[in-house]
């Protein structure tokens, strides 16, 4: 239910810490894994973890944002792959600025990496996913500041609201061509993107609303983003925006 061998999977955001876990997960899975990003050095040391693991990975250059650098690493993925089976929008980045601080570079620069960079790669991606008949899992990262948004990180919750918009939105235009298109919500992992965020008594608050009273480590998403990806167990599942945040989402006082 849970073999996702001869599948090839892109991880885009594949080198950071949520998205190495997640690439690392369809890989032991069994399923080939193409680790896109900006920074071929790290992209490499994953695909190295990967296959010292007994995995299949390459790393392939691409900055999320731009177009035609995702239709290059399209056709890089299908040079080593021969398909698409599974696409994995990890790419993500985040500011504490105050709304009344905020100037307009830094929103384009966030709703870039965290909204377009879905829709980008979902066309360039999902085209191919579709084209090629025989279903897909496109499977986005989305956050519990997409709802109801999380104080201080303003355009982040706005990225993150369209993210789960564009993945029910996709969800039903991709499902007559048999590709789901779900949204994991993840809870708070130490990670790059949120290390400025993470103050101490932001540490306090987000225990106290995570029943768990804990953060999540990368590892548990693994479970989630093979069930997604894999054909059998969730053939039923689209438009889903599944948490995996030690309770937050069910807290109230
Ligand atoms: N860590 C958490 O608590 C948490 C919670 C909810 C959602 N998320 C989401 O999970 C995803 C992964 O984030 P993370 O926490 O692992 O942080 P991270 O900073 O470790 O990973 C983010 C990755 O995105 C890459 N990236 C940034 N801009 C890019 C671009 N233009 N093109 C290609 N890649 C680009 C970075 O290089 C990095 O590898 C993000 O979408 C984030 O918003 C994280």
């Amino acid at each position: 239910m849970f073999n996702l061998k001869n599948t090839v999977s892109v991880v885009i955001g594949g080198n950071g810490v949520l998205g190495s876990a997640m690439a690392a997960a369809l890989a032991e899975a069994g399923s080939k894994v193409a680790i896109v990003g900006r920074n071929m050095e790290k992209a490499g040391l994953v695909c190295g973890e990967i296959e010292r693991g007994g995995g299949s990975a390459i790393p392939v250059q691409a900055d999320a944002t731009k177009k035609e650098e995702l239709e290059s690493a399209l056709n890089k993925v299908l040079e080593w792959g021969g398909r698409i089976d599974t696409l994995v929008n990890a790419s993500g980045t985040n500011s504490p600025t105050p709304f009344f601080e905020l100037e307009m570079e830094e929103w384009d620069r966030i709703m870039d990496v965290n909204l377009k960079s879905v829709v980008l790669a979902s066309q360039v991606f999902g085209k191919r996913m579709i084209e090629q008949g025989g279903g897909g899992s496109i499977i986005n990262i989305s956050s519990v500041s997409s709802e109801p948004p999380l104080s201080r990180v303003f355009t982040y919750s706005a990225s993150k609201a369209g993210v789960n918009s564009v993945t029910q939105f996709l969800a039903r235009e991709f499902a007559p061509h048999h590709v789901r298109v779900n949204a994991i919500i993840p809870g708070f992992f130490p990670a790059e993107q949120n290390k400025k965020i993470l103050s101490p008594d932001r540490i306090e608050s987000i225990m106290r609303h995570t029943p768990m009273n804990r953060f999540g480590t990368p590892e548990e998403l693994k479970g989630t983003v093979v069930y997604l990806a894999s054909p059998k167990a969730s053939s039923f599942v689209t438009g889903a925006l599944l948490r995996v945040d030690g309770g937050f989402g069910a807290m109230t006082i």
